[in-house]
């Protein structure tokens, strides 16, 4: 059975008492929410511990924005799986737009990460999504096809039990730009067409495809209504547990 997600990525946002605040919120209203929707919650590193104390004994799962390409040793700045997980995580994104931008976060790099974060029983929010030019260019497919098949195809049907894709077209990031739930949904198709013809139809069908990119309470109930889109990786609204538990109950 494929799994209902709502995702908050919390980015460079929220100070750890904050942070904390808002985990409670979420957690105290994450009750209303229908029982087949999992929800999850991604704040910086630095909040990590403090968010797990802050969620213990609600359905709000806790997740990381990334990870190291290695375990452990002279890596300044970088946090381990192992660390992401004694922390309280259960998943961890990879692949955001933001980090293969701003950070040059490869597919080989990526490769190496999602070994990890499966390694360490993390669950994977792999992200992909195609610029702007891309867009415009009619290259989104591709661009798309080409950033699962060059890292996910290097891992088993096994594996992707605990993977998620998270399809973010990077020109509706931040932008107020949604996606129209037919061009999300032609697109959750095809990733999940290129799943099946790699990993067989019964892993794509039990994959959960969000989508992310200006998904707001307004507009995630005609998102979440298509058949290819389970859910939502969401970014602003998610730091208003208010609007965060309205897109969970978009469903
Ligand atoms: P916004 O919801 O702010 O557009 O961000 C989406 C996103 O990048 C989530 O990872």
């Amino acid at each position: 059975m494929r799994k209902h997600i709502v995702a908050g990525n919390w980015k460079m946002n929220t100070t750890v008492p904050e942070g904390i605040e808002l985990a409670k919120a979420v957690a105290a209203k994450s009750v209303e929410t229908p029982e087949s929707v999992g929800l999850i919650v991604a704040p910086p590193f630095t909040h990590l511990a403090s968010v797990a104390e802050a969620l213990k004994g609600s359905k709000v799962a806790l997740s990381a924005q990334n990870c190291a390409d290695h375990t452990k040793g002279a890596y300044t700045g970088e946090v381990a799986v192992d660390m992401l997980a004694s922390a309280g995580c259960t998943y961890t994104i990879l692949g955001h737009s933001e980090r293969r931008q701003y950070y040059g976060e490869t597919d080989q790099t990526l490769v190496e990460k999602v070994k990890l974060a499966l390694a360490a029983n993390l669950g994977v929010i792999f992200c992909v999504g195609e610029n702007l030019e891309q867009r415009e260019a009619g290259k989104h497919f591709e661009v798309v096809t080409d950033q699962i098949k060059n890292v996910l195809f290097q891992f088993s049907a096994e594996d992707m039990k605990n993977v998620v894709i998270a399809y973010e077209p990077v020109w509706a990031i931040g932008t107020g730009k949604t996606a129209s739930a037919e061009q999300a949904q032609e697109i959750h198709a095809c990733i999940r067409k290129v799943v099946a013809d790699q990993f067989g139809a019964q892993v794509a069908e039990d994959m959960t495809i969000l989508y992310g990119g200006s998904c707001k309470p307004s507009n995630a109930k005609e998102l979440f209504a298509c058949p290819d889109i389970d859910g939502g990786l969401i970014g602003g609204a998610a730091l208003k547990a208010d609007d965060f538990i309205a897109i969970a109950m978009s469903f």
